[in-house]
């Protein structure tokens, strides 16, 4: 099979985060101690997945490649692409088709959360199945007239996915995060914009729904997926990640330690990475993993 390869959306203009986003990218914003674009990508490192396309706007590249690089320190590889215009997530397959070459891909919004036991299992799982079709991951929320809407019919088979309902029949939001075959670019350039002008990925998703090649995952609530859309929920998201790693004293969405405990680089490489950082104790937490593994 060939090789999946991840892409990261981190585009949009964050307009719901005014005026902090009026400078910069909403993904390079603070979630507690890292920026939010670490916490999709590690997901993806989680995986398994080792080559990655970050897309955002003409604008904030630049702040994501000082940020990232080619990504070589941390054992991956990121290049980079333009989304001139906030035309819609589904969009990000037709970006990425010249990347993708043909392989299947992961796609993660670069605002979504995931953490949650046994989660890096489960996508090293999706992201090595072969064959056609797509797999989404849903996840049940108190307020899914938010997201895209999973219904779910008696035989446990998705039957429908309503963007942002007025009145859901279900509360089970399809979450930012999809595994496509290799014919999701070709799907997505058929695709018209919906009534708000964006390609919708609920639309794309909904190609493989009609096809009987949709994949549902439900994530239960032993996980959590953390929204950062609005100042509260950003702020949430933040307050869970430092109560869980002040407790733990581990970190959460660390690309540094996942290379280090994919085995992607090893020691003396972990600790080049974490002497820049000293002074902000993110860099004494890579220091205090050097030979612990
Ligand atoms: C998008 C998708 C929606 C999905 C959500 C997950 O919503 O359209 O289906 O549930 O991401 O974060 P948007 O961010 O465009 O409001």
């Amino acid at each position: 099979m060939s090789e999946r390869l991840g892409i990261v959306l981190a585009g949009g203009a964050g307009t719901r985060l005014h005026p902090a986003t009026l400078a910069t990218s909403k993904q390079l914003l603070p979630v507690y101690d890292k920026p939010m674009v670490y916490y999709p990508l590690t997901t993806l490192m989680l995986a398994g997945i080792r080559r990655i396309l970050l897309i955002s706007t003409p604008v904030d590249l630049p702040g994501f490649r000082r940020l990232l690089g080619d990504g070589r320190g941390w054992g991956i590889e990121i290049t980079y692409a333009e989304q001139p215009k906030p035309d819609g997530i589904a969009q990000s397959l037709v970006i990425a088709e010249r990347f993708l070459e043909g392989r299947p891909s992961a796609l993660i919004l670069g605002d979504n959360l995931f953490h949650g036991e046994g989660l890096s299992r489960r996508l090293q799982a999706a992201s090595v199945a072969s064959g056609p079709g797509a797999t989404v991951f849903a996840y049940t929320v108190s307020d899914p007239e938010r997201y895209g809407v999973l219904e779910i019919g008696a035989d446990g088979r998705p039957t429908a996915i309503i963007e942002k309902p007025t009145a859901p029949r279900s509360d089970l939001a399809v979450t930012g995060l999809y595994f496509y075959d290799s014919d999701a670019p070709r799907r997505a350039r058929t695709l018209k914009p919906s009534a708000r002008g964006e390609l919708e990925i609920t639309d794309l998703n909904r190609t493989y729904l009609a096809d009987g090649t949709l994949k549902v995952e439900t994530l239960r609530r032993g996980n959590a997926w953390l929204d950062t859309g609005t100042q509260d929920s950003l702020l949430d998201a933040s307050n869970f990640i430092a109560a869980v790693e002040r407790r733990q004293g581990l970190k959460i969405g660390c690309p540094e330690e996942v290379a280090w405990r994919q085995g992607w680089i090893d020691d003396a490489a972990l600790a080049r990475l974490a002497e820049p950082l000293r002074k902000s104790g993110y860099g004494e937490y890579l220091l205090r993993l050097v030979g612990r593994r």
